[in-house]
Protein backbone atom coordinates (compact mmCIF):
# COMPACT_ATOMS: atom_id res chain seq x y z
CA UNK A 1 0.00 0.00 0.00
CA UNK A 2 1.48 3.38 -1.18
CA UNK A 3 1.96 5.59 1.96
CA UNK A 4 1.55 9.58 2.06
CA UNK A 5 2.51 11.48 4.86
CA UNK A 6 0.43 14.51 5.49
CA UNK A 7 1.96 17.69 7.96
CA UNK A 8 -0.65 19.78 9.43
CA UNK A 9 0.03 22.81 10.80
CA UNK A 10 1.88 21.68 13.68
CA UNK A 11 3.83 19.42 11.63
CA UNK A 12 5.46 20.73 8.68
CA UNK A 13 8.85 21.39 10.63
CA UNK A 14 9.46 17.36 10.56
CA UNK A 15 6.76 15.77 7.92
CA UNK A 16 8.78 16.47 5.03
CA UNK A 17 11.81 14.46 6.39
CA UNK A 18 9.66 11.81 7.31
CA UNK A 19 8.70 11.41 4.41
CA UNK A 20 11.79 11.48 2.52
CA UNK A 21 13.06 8.65 5.00
CA UNK A 22 9.95 6.54 4.37
CA UNK A 23 10.17 7.20 0.83
CA UNK A 24 6.51 8.62 0.88
CA UNK A 25 4.44 10.68 -1.01
CA UNK A 26 4.01 14.03 0.97
CA UNK A 27 1.56 16.70 1.11
CA UNK A 28 0.06 19.39 3.73
CA UNK A 29 -3.52 20.36 4.86
CA UNK A 30 -4.16 24.12 4.09
CA UNK A 31 -5.75 26.50 6.78
CA UNK A 32 -8.04 29.23 6.19
CA UNK A 33 -9.53 31.57 8.91
CA UNK A 34 -12.72 33.07 8.99
CA UNK A 35 -13.20 36.48 10.71
CA UNK A 36 -15.13 34.74 13.61
CA UNK A 37 -11.69 32.75 14.23
CA UNK A 38 -13.64 29.28 12.86
CA UNK A 39 -11.54 27.10 10.58
CA UNK A 40 -11.59 25.46 7.34
CA UNK A 41 -9.06 22.66 6.59
CA UNK A 42 -8.11 21.54 2.81
CA UNK A 43 -5.99 18.29 2.01
CA UNK A 44 -3.09 19.15 -0.34
CA UNK A 45 -2.46 15.80 -1.31
CA UNK A 46 -4.01 12.56 -3.22
CA UNK A 47 -5.43 9.94 -0.64
CA UNK A 48 -7.56 7.51 -2.40
CA UNK A 49 -6.26 4.06 -1.74
CA UNK A 50 -3.21 5.47 0.17
CA UNK A 51 -1.91 4.77 4.22
CA UNK A 52 -1.78 8.13 5.60
CA UNK A 53 0.07 9.00 8.21
CA UNK A 54 -0.83 12.99 9.50
CA UNK A 55 1.72 14.76 11.17
CA UNK A 56 0.61 17.18 14.18
CA UNK A 57 2.52 18.14 17.07
CA UNK A 58 0.08 20.66 19.57
CA UNK A 59 1.97 23.45 20.11
CA UNK A 60 0.56 27.20 20.22
CA UNK A 61 2.42 29.76 17.23
CA UNK A 62 1.21 32.59 15.69
CA UNK A 63 -1.87 31.36 13.50
CA UNK A 64 -3.09 28.45 15.83
CA UNK A 65 -3.13 27.22 19.49
CA UNK A 66 -3.42 24.21 20.85
CA UNK A 67 -7.05 23.65 20.30
CA UNK A 68 -7.37 24.84 16.79
CA UNK A 69 -4.57 22.13 16.00
CA UNK A 70 -6.73 19.65 17.40
CA UNK A 71 -9.44 20.44 15.20
CA UNK A 72 -7.40 20.57 12.48
CA UNK A 73 -6.03 17.22 12.99
CA UNK A 74 -9.84 15.58 13.48
CA UNK A 75 -11.40 17.81 10.49
CA UNK A 76 -8.53 16.22 8.08
CA UNK A 77 -8.56 12.42 9.83
CA UNK A 78 -12.30 12.78 9.02
CA UNK A 79 -11.70 13.88 5.10
CA UNK A 80 -9.21 11.52 4.57
CA UNK A 81 -11.45 8.78 5.98
CA UNK A 82 -14.27 10.39 3.13
CA UNK A 83 -12.07 10.40 0.53
CA UNK A 84 -10.98 7.01 0.26
CA UNK A 85 -8.03 6.47 2.69
CA UNK A 86 -7.18 2.98 3.11
CA UNK A 87 -5.60 3.89 6.72
CA UNK A 88 -5.25 6.86 8.76
CA UNK A 89 -2.40 7.27 11.38
CA UNK A 90 -1.15 9.83 13.08
CA UNK A 91 2.19 10.65 14.25
CA UNK A 92 2.28 12.95 16.89
CA UNK A 93 5.49 14.41 18.18
CA UNK A 94 4.12 16.23 20.84
CA UNK A 95 0.56 15.33 21.91
CA UNK A 96 -1.10 17.78 24.28
CA UNK A 97 -3.83 16.62 27.46
CA UNK A 98 -1.68 13.91 28.83
CA UNK A 99 -1.26 15.62 31.73
CA UNK A 100 -4.84 15.62 32.65
CA UNK A 101 -5.21 12.27 33.26
CA UNK A 102 -7.44 12.70 36.97
CA UNK A 103 -10.59 14.78 38.12
CA UNK A 104 -9.01 16.43 40.96
CA UNK A 105 -12.16 18.37 41.62
CA UNK A 106 -16.24 17.52 41.09
CA UNK A 107 -17.06 17.55 37.92
CA UNK A 108 -13.77 18.10 35.86
CA UNK A 109 -13.25 16.95 32.33
CA UNK A 110 -10.30 13.90 32.31
CA UNK A 111 -9.13 15.20 28.97
CA UNK A 112 -6.16 12.53 28.18
CA UNK A 113 -9.75 9.96 28.45
CA UNK A 114 -11.67 12.13 25.68
CA UNK A 115 -8.92 12.65 23.38
CA UNK A 116 -7.82 8.38 23.65
CA UNK A 117 -11.82 8.89 22.15
CA UNK A 118 -11.24 11.06 19.36
CA UNK A 119 -8.16 9.32 18.11
CA UNK A 120 -10.45 6.37 17.62
CA UNK A 121 -10.39 7.17 13.71
CA UNK A 122 -6.70 6.41 13.51
CA UNK A 123 -5.73 2.98 13.09
CA UNK A 124 -2.46 4.11 15.09
CA UNK A 125 -0.81 6.81 16.50
CA UNK A 126 2.49 7.31 17.01
CA UNK A 127 3.49 9.49 20.42
CA UNK A 128 6.80 10.70 21.24
CA UNK A 129 8.08 10.46 24.49
CA UNK A 130 4.62 10.78 25.71
CA UNK A 131 3.92 11.99 29.32
CA UNK A 132 2.59 9.01 31.07
CA UNK A 133 2.17 9.72 35.29
CA UNK A 134 -1.00 7.82 37.15
CA UNK A 135 -1.39 5.67 34.22
CA UNK A 136 2.21 3.90 33.29
CA UNK A 137 1.54 2.38 29.85
CA UNK A 138 -0.49 3.26 26.90
CA UNK A 139 -2.15 -0.10 27.05
CA UNK A 140 -4.09 0.83 30.38
CA UNK A 141 -5.80 3.32 27.90
CA UNK A 142 -4.78 4.39 24.81
CA UNK A 143 -4.77 0.86 22.67
CA UNK A 144 -3.93 2.03 19.30
CA UNK A 145 -1.23 4.52 20.71
CA UNK A 146 2.71 3.94 20.16
CA UNK A 147 5.03 5.03 22.38
CA UNK A 148 8.68 6.16 20.92
CA UNK A 149 10.95 6.83 23.13
CA UNK A 150 14.11 9.59 22.54
CA UNK A 151 16.68 8.02 25.32
CA UNK A 152 19.41 6.55 22.65
CA UNK A 153 18.96 10.18 20.53
CA UNK A 154 18.81 12.38 24.35
CA UNK A 155 22.19 10.12 25.36
CA UNK A 156 24.32 9.90 22.30
CA UNK A 157 23.44 14.22 22.11
CA UNK A 158 25.22 14.38 25.98
CA UNK A 159 28.11 11.88 25.01
CA UNK A 160 28.84 14.50 22.31
CA UNK A 161 28.63 17.56 24.24
CA UNK A 162 29.06 16.99 27.98
CA UNK A 163 31.60 15.63 29.86
CA UNK A 164 31.12 13.12 33.10
CA UNK A 165 27.67 14.53 33.76
CA UNK A 166 25.58 13.82 36.94
CA UNK A 167 21.88 13.58 36.00
CA UNK A 168 19.29 14.76 37.51
CA UNK A 169 15.19 14.34 37.29
CA UNK A 170 12.98 16.84 38.89
CA UNK A 171 10.12 14.88 40.21
CA UNK A 172 9.53 10.99 40.43
CA UNK A 173 7.93 11.00 36.80
CA UNK A 174 11.09 11.86 35.21
CA UNK A 175 12.88 8.36 35.99
CA UNK A 176 11.22 7.36 32.76
CA UNK A 177 13.93 9.63 31.09
CA UNK A 178 16.65 10.03 33.51
CA UNK A 179 17.22 6.88 34.14
CA UNK A 180 17.37 4.98 30.48
CA UNK A 181 19.60 8.08 29.24
CA UNK A 182 21.76 7.45 32.44
CA UNK A 183 22.14 3.99 31.84
CA UNK A 184 22.96 4.52 28.69
CA UNK A 185 25.67 6.62 29.69
CA UNK A 186 26.86 4.96 32.94
CA UNK A 187 26.41 8.35 34.61
CA UNK A 188 25.25 8.64 38.19
CA UNK A 189 21.71 10.06 38.58
CA UNK A 190 19.34 11.23 41.16
CA UNK A 191 15.84 12.09 41.49
CA UNK A 192 14.01 15.02 43.22
CA UNK A 193 10.63 15.64 45.10
CA UNK A 194 7.90 17.68 43.54
CA UNK A 195 4.97 18.95 44.77
CA UNK A 196 2.77 21.18 42.70
CA UNK A 197 1.00 23.81 44.19
CA UNK A 198 -0.81 25.13 40.69
CA UNK A 199 0.83 25.34 37.19
CA UNK A 200 3.05 28.04 38.08
CA UNK A 201 4.07 27.33 41.53
CA UNK A 202 6.10 24.24 42.62
CA UNK A 203 8.27 22.80 45.54
CA UNK A 204 11.58 20.80 44.65
CA UNK A 205 13.00 18.91 47.98
CA UNK A 206 16.03 16.62 47.61
CA UNK A 207 19.65 16.64 48.54
CA UNK A 208 21.74 19.09 46.73
CA UNK A 209 24.03 17.46 43.51
CA UNK A 210 27.31 19.42 42.81
CA UNK A 211 28.93 18.16 39.97
CA UNK A 212 30.90 19.72 37.70
CA UNK A 213 28.59 19.12 34.94
CA UNK A 214 24.93 18.98 36.22
CA UNK A 215 21.91 17.84 33.21
CA UNK A 216 18.38 17.88 34.35
CA UNK A 217 16.12 16.50 31.95
CA UNK A 218 12.51 16.45 32.35
CA UNK A 219 10.15 15.83 29.93
CA UNK A 220 7.81 19.19 29.12
CA UNK A 221 9.11 22.31 29.78
CA UNK A 222 6.10 24.80 30.28
CA UNK A 223 6.65 27.62 32.58
CA UNK A 224 10.11 26.29 33.39
CA UNK A 225 9.39 26.55 36.97
CA UNK A 226 9.82 22.83 37.76
CA UNK A 227 13.42 23.25 35.92
CA UNK A 228 13.97 26.45 37.64
CA UNK A 229 13.33 24.73 41.22
CA UNK A 230 15.28 21.91 40.55
CA UNK A 231 18.15 23.75 39.08
CA UNK A 232 18.23 25.37 42.76
CA UNK A 233 19.50 22.28 44.03
CA UNK A 234 22.14 21.47 42.35
CA UNK A 235 25.64 23.14 41.93
CA UNK A 236 27.99 23.23 38.85
CA UNK A 237 27.71 23.81 35.19
CA UNK A 238 23.62 23.43 34.43
CA UNK A 239 22.20 21.76 31.37
CA UNK A 240 18.47 21.41 31.36
CA UNK A 241 17.08 18.88 28.22
CA UNK A 242 13.88 18.74 27.91
CA UNK A 243 11.47 16.11 25.51
CA UNK A 244 9.43 18.85 24.62
CA UNK A 245 10.01 22.38 25.06
CA UNK A 246 6.51 24.53 25.06
CA UNK A 247 8.23 27.10 26.78
CA UNK A 248 5.03 29.35 27.68
CA UNK A 249 5.63 32.71 29.01
CA UNK A 250 9.04 33.71 28.36
CA UNK A 251 10.49 30.31 30.37
CA UNK A 252 13.42 29.77 27.70
CA UNK A 253 15.03 33.43 28.25
CA UNK A 254 14.39 32.51 32.26
CA UNK A 255 16.11 29.27 31.63
CA UNK A 256 18.83 30.72 29.74
CA UNK A 257 19.79 32.77 32.74
CA UNK A 258 20.86 29.97 34.72
CA UNK A 259 21.73 27.10 31.85
CA UNK A 260 22.16 25.90 28.69
CA UNK A 261 18.65 24.95 27.26
CA UNK A 262 18.36 21.91 24.85
CA UNK A 263 15.00 19.93 23.64
CA UNK A 264 14.42 17.62 21.13
CA UNK A 265 12.60 18.91 17.92
CA UNK A 266 9.28 17.78 18.63
CA UNK A 267 8.40 21.39 18.85
CA UNK A 268 10.10 24.01 16.55
CA UNK A 269 11.93 25.94 18.89
CA UNK A 270 15.78 27.31 19.06
CA UNK A 271 16.79 24.69 21.75
CA UNK A 272 15.56 21.98 19.22
CA UNK A 273 18.89 20.40 19.10
CA UNK A 274 18.29 16.40 19.13
CA UNK A 275 16.31 15.28 15.89
CA UNK A 276 13.30 12.70 16.89
CA UNK A 277 12.83 11.81 12.81
CA UNK A 278 14.57 8.56 12.58
CA UNK A 279 13.16 7.57 15.57
CA UNK A 280 9.80 8.11 14.57
CA UNK A 281 10.91 6.48 11.37
CA UNK A 282 12.15 3.36 12.87
CA UNK A 283 9.31 2.96 14.59
CA UNK A 284 7.03 3.23 11.57
CA UNK A 285 9.21 0.84 10.05
CA UNK A 286 9.24 -1.90 12.25
C1 LIG B 1 4.68 17.46 34.88
O1 LIG B 1 4.45 16.60 35.67
C2 LIG B 1 5.69 17.40 33.80
O2 LIG B 1 6.46 16.24 33.84
C3 LIG B 1 6.58 18.63 33.82
O3 LIG B 1 7.40 18.57 34.96
C4 LIG B 1 5.78 19.89 33.83
O4 LIG B 1 4.80 19.88 32.84
C5 LIG B 1 6.68 21.09 33.67
O5 LIG B 1 5.92 22.24 33.73
P1 LIG B 1 6.54 23.65 34.09
O6 LIG B 1 7.65 23.90 33.13
O7 LIG B 1 5.40 24.60 33.92
O8 LIG B 1 7.00 23.59 35.51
Amino acid sequence: MKEVIISCSGGKHLGKKIAKKLKASYGETIIERFPDTEIKVRINAEIKNKKVFFVQSFYKDKNLDINDKLIELLFAAHTAKSLGAKKINLISPYFAYLRQDMSFKKGEAVANRILVNLCKIFNKVYIVEPHLHRLHSFKEFFPNAVRISLADETANYIKRKIKNPVIVGPDIESEQWVIPVAKKLNAEHKILKKQRFNSRKVKIKGKKTKNKNIVIIDDIISSGHTLIEASKLTKGNIYFIGMHGLFAEGALSKLKKIGKVITTNTIPNKAGKIDCANAIVKKIKK
